[in-house]
């Protein structure tokens, strides 16, 4: 077979992506401090010093990304470090993350930096979290102080990332803290985060007018299980109304649809000059009584799709594409901020990379403004209210020894990141089942 060469233009962001909380550890200013504390965490795990990024190890790992032809890295900056208390500036803090920063610049990899990533200090959550809108006068001197201390490495940045799975498994499916399961709250919650998004974004332009602000969504394909049936069809628009497109959408028109209302919050209009979309799975909707909690929607994998280790995600690459393909009606660059899966023993990850990329490439094809792509993740992390149980390093870590073991998707990412292409030689080598597939003939 002639050897085929899926090429990406110049310039295209390839890295991995991480989160303070996740990577850094000992941070016990924050909520999810008080949560693990409160034992609500799978197997009681806690972060520890989850990949020791505070204590230094993020030199090591940093080096790991460049000599393995990474020329991005999206990570986030911890709230609760920089502000432990509303009256207190950590400035050692500050520059501990400018030089994680210039770390990065200095090893040739563009930042781009979350300043939200699920965690709120400490005192924030005590004063009602997102619920108070209160936070957003907080939110917004953080967000300042952060993009003036880090401008001089920093253009692109994440104000708040999935504020729908933030959103939904803080107030509504009680995963997260603060644990709740109430409609009035998750609404409440919504408004103030696009609220929040918004004043994050005119303050980051108002320090540092060159730069390039939006946030990163959770986008999760819906289908109708039964293709035919209404009812389906009715819930699986509807919820990906609620999940999808609430958040982009009202940063782009200011408008916030819910069920039974629409408010107008003028300032939110055009809030967003890219868009970062983290893809990792799709699914299936039915219409269901029993599901009173998931506002009547059982949601399900094709049963015939491949799924992680612990069940988690299903392998549906071709929904990156969909992903990408709704994205695009905001007419702004498009970054997949996130994508990746659990596998500790790397049976699916070389698969599940070639082929999303492969979609990925397909967008590209079509003139679609991507600009990069970020895999989650570098390293394995702590993985929120499923602690350690989930996988999704390119790196495995063990937590005890610190000591870090290569898989062997960092090679083929490695190769893709090298080169800036795609080739059916790389497929063949690490994913050889999927070669038919990618490369018919
Ligand atoms: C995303 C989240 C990340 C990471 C990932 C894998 O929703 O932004 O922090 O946990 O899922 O579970």
């Amino acid at each position: 077979m002639a050897r085929a060469r899926l090429k990406f233009p110049r310039g295209f962001l390839w890295g991995t992506a991480t989160s303070s909380h996740q990577v850094e550890g000992q941070n016990t200013h924050n909520d999810w401090h008080t949560w693990q504390e409160e034992g609500q965490i799978q197997n009681d795990d806690k972060p520890g010093l989850a990949c020791d990024w505070w204590g230094g190890r993020w030199k090591e790992d940093f080096d790991r990304a460049a000599e393995s032809g990474q020329n991005a890295h999206r990570m986030s900056i911890e709230w609760s470090r920089v502000q432990p208390t509303p009256d207190r500036w950590d400035e050692d803090a500050l520059d501990h993350y400018r030089e994680m920063i210039r770390g990065l610049t200095i090893r040739g990899m563009t930042p781009v930096v979350t300043l939200h990533h699920f965690t709120n200090p400490k005192w924030i959550a005590k004063k009602g979290g997102w619920e108070n809108r209160e936070t957003i006068q907080h939110f917004v001197p953080y967000v300042e102080k952060v993009v003036e201390a880090l401008s001089d490495y920093v253009k692109h940045w994440c104000t708040i990332n999935e504020p729908n799975v933030y959103a939904t498994l803080a107030y509504l499916f009680g995963d997260f803290p603060p644990g709740k399961q109430d409609l009035g709250s998750l609404f409440k919650v919504m408004t103030n985060l696009v609220r929040g998004h918004a004043a994050a974004y005119h303050a980051i332009h108002r320090v540092q007018k060159e730069s390039r602000a939006g946030m990163a969504v959770n986008y999760r394909g819906m289908a109708p299980a039964r293709k035919w049936h209404p009812l389906d069809q009715f819930m699986a628009w509807f919820q990906s109304k609620m999940y999808n497109d609430f958040f982009p959408n009202a940063a782009h028109s200011g408008r916030l649809t819910f069920p039974y209302k629409i408010i107008r919050l003028p300032e939110a209009k055009g809030t967003q000059d890219f868009l970062g979309i983290n893809y990792y799975t799709q699914e299936l909707i039915s219409f269901s009584l029993q599901h009173r909690q998931e506002l009547f929607a059982h949601r399900h994998f094709d049963p015939h799709s491949k799924l992680s280790t612990t069940g988690f995600i299903a392998h549906e690459p071709q929904g990156l594409f969909q992903a990408l393909k709704w994205g695009i009606q905001y007419g702004i660059p498009l970054m997949v901020t996130e994508n990746g899966i659990e596998d500790p023993e790397d049976e699916i990850r070389p698969q599940y990379i070639a082929e999303h990329i492969y979609q990925l490439w397909q967008g590209i094809n079509y003139n679609w403004p991507i600009k990069g792509y970020f895999h989650w993740t570098l390293v394995d992390n702590f993985e929120w209210e499923r602690g350690w149980s989930q996988r999704f390093g390119l790196w495995d870590l063990d937590l005890e020894s610190q000591a870090r073991t290569r898989r062997k998707s960092a090679d083929l990412y490695q190769e893709i990141c090298r080169t800036n292409e795609l080739t059916s030689g790389m497929v063949e080598s690490y994913a050889p089942q999927s070669l038919e597939r990618l490369f018919p003939g």
